[in-house]
């Protein structure tokens, strides 16, 4: 039986992915903020099929609380799989020249330190064992800069690269880390998205997307593929054309309510 470990496990991509590893009777650590979205999704991953649910809220930004909880979870049972896929969105809406400065550090605290105090608590205990698989969820946003996304592209950006330095450093010691890169998901979090959303699909059919590449210990989840590949063309192509290509597109990104960098 496979433990798995999955931050954001109450919605979305998160939950959708809880789900599909319940179907095969895996032992499941599910942590959120929001109680009964939490204790909702944990019900259906049991009704599901999973073996053992256990459930933690905890805010990714709590360092503390959440080494505390990781390493408390690992030592019950040793999670196979640890997935940081908590986060939020933010950006701008057209005519807004500069984001919230305050929305902006609660989203990189969320998205990028979030992530580090996720990952972090796990490593040792991977390495020390010889085994253990680690799934960092970034986004299209983090390959090539959007104009309307600014801080998030740079949040995103930042956990690609993290990811990476790790899929290369961990190995030796038994442990692969992927990046998933996903597109257009339908999730609360994309729904107040106002743009087009090329190649956009359901979070069921993200989380069979990641799960199969998982399964497969692929460095690099990226889907739809087609776009992974246009926006690292993008990135080699001279800044200025794709810069006003993108600026031609209307895209409205609500910024997020969330506030402060600390839990
Ligand atoms: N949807 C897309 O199109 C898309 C595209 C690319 C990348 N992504 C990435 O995919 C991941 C999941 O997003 P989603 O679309 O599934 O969004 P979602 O449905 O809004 O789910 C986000 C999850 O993150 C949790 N979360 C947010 N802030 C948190 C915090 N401070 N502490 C603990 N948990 C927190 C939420 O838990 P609570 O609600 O319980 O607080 C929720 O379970 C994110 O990293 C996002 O950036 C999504």
């Amino acid at each position: 039986m496979t433990r798995i470990l999955i931050t954001g496990g109450s919605s979305g991509i998160g939950r959708a992915l809880a789900l599909a590893y319940a179907a095969e009777g895996a032992d499941l650590v599910l942590f959120g903020r929001d109680a009964p979205r939490l204790a909702e999704a944990a019900q259906s991953c049991r009704d599901a099929g999973a073996k053992n649910v256990e459930t933690h809220v905890a805010d990714v930004r709590d360092r503390e609380a959440m080494a505390r909880l990781v390493k408390a979870a690992d030592e019950r049972a040793a999670i196979d799989l640890l997935v940081a896929n908590a986060g939020v969105a933010t950006g701008l809406s057209p005519g807004q020249i500069l984001e919230d400065p305050d929305s902006v550090r609660a989203m990189m605290a969320i998205n990028v330190n979030g992530v580090f105090n996720t990952v972090e608590p796990i490593i040792p205990a991977m390495c020390a064992r010889g085994g253990g698989q680690i799934a960092i969820v970034g986004s299209m946003a983090g390959v090539r800069a959007l104009p309307y996304s600014p801080s998030y592209c740079a949040a995103k950006s930042a956990v690609h690269m993290w990811a990476d330095c790790l899929r290369g450093a961990l190995p030796p010691y038994g442990v692969s880390v992927s990046l998933i890169v996903p597109g257009f998901v339908k999730t609360p979090m994309n729904a107040p998205l106002k743009a087009w959303q090329p190649g956009s699909i359901s979070d069921v059919e993200a989380a069979r997307i990641v799960k199969r590449g998982l399964d497969r210990r692929r460095g690099v989840i990226a889907f739809p593929y087609y776009m992974y590949a246009a926006m690292r063309l993008f990135s080699f192509l001279p800044a200025g054309i794709v810069d006003g290509v993108m600026r031609r597109f209307t895209v409205e990104v609500v910024e997020t309510r969330e506030r402060g960098e600390s839990a």
